[in-house]
Formats: structure tokens, sequence, C-alpha cells
């Protein structure tokens, strides 16, 4: 399993998809935060998700997710993934992607890279504890963000 990646650019210049569910009901959002490093022996990716977003039912439900990177084409598309909500569009059916399974979760065939992660841990990140001015300028009006951090069993290259 090998995966080299200037990680601070990708998530936050590229953006990924974060996928959870199965081929029968998943959903799909786009992401900028997140990590990928080692902890309990495994290596890991981190994400973080709102609790108001649809995903978020789907990370809770499953036991694994996927993370996914797409080439610089397939931006507008992400954009729209991470400004419209699966209650409002359905996001298995979007145009110019094809869903297919990845391990035992779900990701995109137009994915160049996909780290399929089994669910280790959740928790939420609590405002008490972050700096003051962080606290503020992310959590005074919005939901706060649940950090999950999955192993990552696979990585699946086209
Ligand atoms: C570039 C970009 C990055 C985003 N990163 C995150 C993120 O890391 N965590 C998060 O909770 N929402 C993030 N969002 C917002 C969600 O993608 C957005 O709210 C989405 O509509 C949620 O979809 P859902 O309700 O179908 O889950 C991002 C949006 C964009 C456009």
């Amino acid at each position: 399993m090998n995966f080299t990646t200037d990680i601070f650019e990708t998530y936050d210049k590229q953006w990924a998809l974060l996928t959870a569910g199965d081929m029968e009901k998943f959903n799909t959002m786009t992401i900028s935060w997140g990590g990928l490093g080692t902890i309990w022996g495994k290596p890991v990716a981190t994400v973080y998700v709102r609790s108001s977003r649809y995903t978020h039912e789907f990370m809770d439900g499953s036991d694994y997710f996927t993370v996914s990177f797409y080439p610089e084409e397939m931006k507008k598309t992400l954009g729209v993934l991470g400004s419209k909500s699966g209650r409002e569009i359905d996001k298995m059916h979007v145009p110019g992607m094809t869903a297919e399974k990845a391990g035992d979760s779900v990701s995109f065939s137009e994915a160049e890279v996909t780290l399929v992660c089994r669910k280790l841990f959740m928790q939420q990140l609590d405002p008490k504890n972050m700096l003051p001015e962080i606290a503020e300028q992310f959590y005074s009006k919005d939901a706060p963000h649940d950090m999950y951090i999955g192993e990552v069993v696979e990585i699946i290259r086209k």
C-alpha cells in the first residue's frame, strides 16, 4: 500500500469526496479538511464532518467510508457536491459520475485515487477545548464538526 501526495495541498486545494453507505444507499460530500497519518500502529485518514451534514448520518451508520481524489476538470462537480445536500439532490446519480463499489464502501470510477477506510473512532470536537478565536470563528453559529478516524485498508488507483 503506497500513496504519495502533498497532503496540505491535496485536501486544501484539490479537495476530495467523502462517501459513506453502500451501493443501495449512500451519500457523498466535498471535503477540504482532513489528514493522513498514523495512530494505534495503523495508517489512517482523518476527516471532519459537521453534524448537520446528510453525510454525517451515513458516517454514523457505516463501518467503512471512502476518501477519493479527482482530476482538476471535475472541480465544478465537486463544487456542486459541496454546496448542495443529498437531502435536496440525488447524489447517487450525479451527471458525469459513476458510483462503484470500493471495498466495503462506495466511490466513483472517475476518482484518480480512493482510500477505503475502516471507521475506528469518532468524537465531537468540543469548542470548549479550542482556542477561543477558532471556536468563535467556526462554531459561534454553526454545528460542531465530528472527527472520524479510519484505518486505510485499501488504496484504489485508476
Ligand atoms: C471546498 C469545500 C470543502 C468542504 N469541506 C468540508 C469539510 O471538510 N467538512 C464538512 O463538514 N463540510 C465541508 N464542506 C461542506 C459540505 O460539502 C456541504 O455542506 C455539503 O453540501 C454537504 O452535503 P450533504 O448534506 O449531502 O452531506 C465543504 C464544501 C466545499 C465546497
